[in-house]
Formats: structure tokens, C-alpha cells, sequence
């Protein structure tokens, strides 16, 4: 039965979907049957990467392919910020104000982007080129205050450096961001996230996603004598990739071998290690309680 609400209420067209449902049925063959719920996440990208949102119809488009109802997958929608409401403009810029952006200048960045495009947070402009979002930490703190465009980075910026990177995106350019594949535009990179390739011939021009603030912490563990927990100096030399080793002059770090949670269970089940930084801290630790102890007249003694 329908509530008077429903009866009043047009059905969504669904047909803006229907050239990617070949797309959809790889989405959904990419998980095991009975299980294919979760395809959700990229499958709401996907819908996305044709609408620039997530609409009522891009909603029902879901529900229907993946046996859910339209609440499930509203809440999902409306649960993550990625997903998007309202049309998105064709490029994102989002301004990360969490906790070490917003003390180096995030929200002096993200008030003069405002400000700038004369639009409030979570707005497009007229022209539906670009939105505006702050964002909550975008995992680049090493490189704060950063902004993204469709989500590459755009490292280490200042208000005066943000509003010229918008300037360029509004005269037509792509500015090449600090690190990682160029831009392409929002709906581009929604069909990116649903798990397919870039097929653009310079997506691959861009550098990595390490860099020297990344190994910051590293060298100065290295400048302190600090070793990992099996004795050795942390960048370890000898080359071999459990340890972390040189390459073309950059500090690659460990990767993680067969075993090693079997090591790692090894090691925290027996007495803690004493090398490396497990010793300053057992140091630092007994030095606290000395300090207790005077504090409390050598009572304990
Ligand atoms: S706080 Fe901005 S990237 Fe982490």
C-alpha cells in the first residue's frame, strides 16, 4: 500500500543509467554471489561518474541492480561525504580544515576560496564549474595545509596560492598538482573510484605519492640512533626490502614480508624488545617513576 505522500511523488527515470548498466553487472560480478550488496560503494561512484550526484533516480538505479531498498542505500548516500546530493561542479576543490591544516592555514585557505568564488561551503558556482568543500583530513598531514582538486593533491598551499590554483581552473587550465596523475574532471575521477582505469595516454605522468616530508619522521628516528625491534638501524641498509633500502638516492621504506604477523605476535607475546625505540621508551619510563619516587620523599625505597 502507498502513502498519500508516495502516490504524489514521480517515479524516477532511470534511463539517464542506461548506458552504463553493462558497467554495473561488472561491478557487481566483481563480488560473490549472495554477497553483491557490496557493491554499493563503487557502484553509487559509478552513477555518480553520470550525473555528477547521487539523484533520486541514481538511488533507485542501485536498489534495483542490488536487491536493496532506496532507505539502504540513502543511508548509505547521505552517510558519506564523498556522495554527493546536489550536482557537483566539475571540479571539486576540497580544503582540508582538520586538526593540522586548520593551525598551518586551512581555514584562512578555505574562507579566501569562499570569498574568491563567491559561493559558501558545499556550493557550485553559476557556471557549474567549480564546488567548494571543506574536508575532514585528507591523509596528506605531512604535507599541510592541502587542498584537492578531484582529489589529487595540491601540497603545502596558502590562501594566495589556493585562490590562484581556482583562477587557473576557471580561465581552462589544469594546473599539474604537487604530486600524483593530472586532473581530469569530477565525473572522470567518479568513474575512477567505481574501480575502472584511466585511460588517459599521461596518466601515468605524474610522480608518486612519497616524498621528503614523508620520510621526515624516519630520518630524524635515523639522526637519534633509533632502531627497529629487531636491532637494527632504522633504514637498515643491506638492501633487501623487509628492512627499507636506498633507491635512486630516495628512502623506500619496509615492506611488509610473508610471516611477519606471525613475528609480530612472536614478539608482543614474549618480554618487550629492548632495542630501538621500545628501549628509549622503557628508559623514559623508568625515568618517570624515579621521578615519582623522589616526588614522593623515596617513599617506595
Ligand atoms: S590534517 Fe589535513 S591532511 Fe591531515
Amino acid at each position: 500500500m502507498t502513502t498519500p505522500a508516495e502516490q504524489t511523488m514521480p517515479t524516477p527515470d532511470t534511463s539517464v543509467f542506461d548506458g552504463i548498466t553493462a558497467d554495473a553487472d561488472a561491478i557487481v560480478a566483481r563480488y560473490p554471489v549472495g554477497r553483491q550488496r557490496s557493491a554499493l560503494l563503487p557502484m553509487l561512484h559509478l552513477v555518480q561518474s553520470v550525473e555528477g550526484y547521487v539523484s533520486a533516480a541514481g538511488i533507485k538505479f542501485c536498489a534495483e541492480r542490488l536487491g536493496l531498498t532506496e532507505a539502504n542505500v540513502t543511508a548509505v548516500v547521505t552517510f558519506y561525504s564523498m556522495y554527493k546530493r546536489q550536482p557537483c561542479g566539475e571540479y571539486l576543490v576540497s580544503v582540508c580544515t582538520n586538526t593540522l591544516c586548520g593551525m598551518l592555514g586551512g581555514d584562512e585557505i578555505h574562507e579566501a576560496l569562499k570569498r574568491h568564488l563567491r559561493i559558501d561551503d558545499n556550493e557550485t558556482t553559476a557556471d557549474g564549474r567549480i564546488s567548494i568543500e571543506h574536508a575532514e583530513c585528507l591523509a596528506a598531514c605531512d604535507y599541510a595545509p592541502v587542498v584537492t582538486v578531484n582529489y589529487e593533491f595540491f601540497d603545502q598551499q596558502t590562501p594566495d596560492s589556493a585562490v590562484e590554483l581556482v583562477r587557473a581552473l576557471e580561465a581552462g587550465d589544469l594546473p599539474m598538482p604537487t604530486r600524483g596523475a593530472p586532473p581530469c574532471t569530477f565525473r572522470q575521477i567518479e568513474r575512477q573510484l567505481a574501480g575502472f582505469p584511466d585511460e588517459r595516454p599521461d596518466a601515468l605522468a605524474g610522480g608518486g605519492s612519497g616524498g621528503e616530508p614523508t620520510f621526515a619522521g624516519l630520518r630524524l628516528a635515523e639522526s637519534h640512533g633509533m632502531a627497529d625491534t629487531d636491532g637494527d638501524r632504522l633504514g637498515g641498509g643491506g638492501g633487501d626490502a623487509a628492512s627499507g633500502h636506498e633507491q635512486a638516492g630516495k628512502r623506500v621504506p619496509p615492506t611488509p614480508q610473508s610471516g611477519d604477523r606471525e613475528e609480530t605476535t612472536r614478539v608482543t607475546s614474549e618480554e618487550p624488545p629492548q632495542g630501538g625505540v621500545a628501549r628509549k621508551a622503557a628508559e623514559h619510563r623508568d625515568d618517570a617513576e624515579q621521578g615519582m619516587r623522589a616526588d614522593r620523599g623515596g617513599e617506595d625505597d
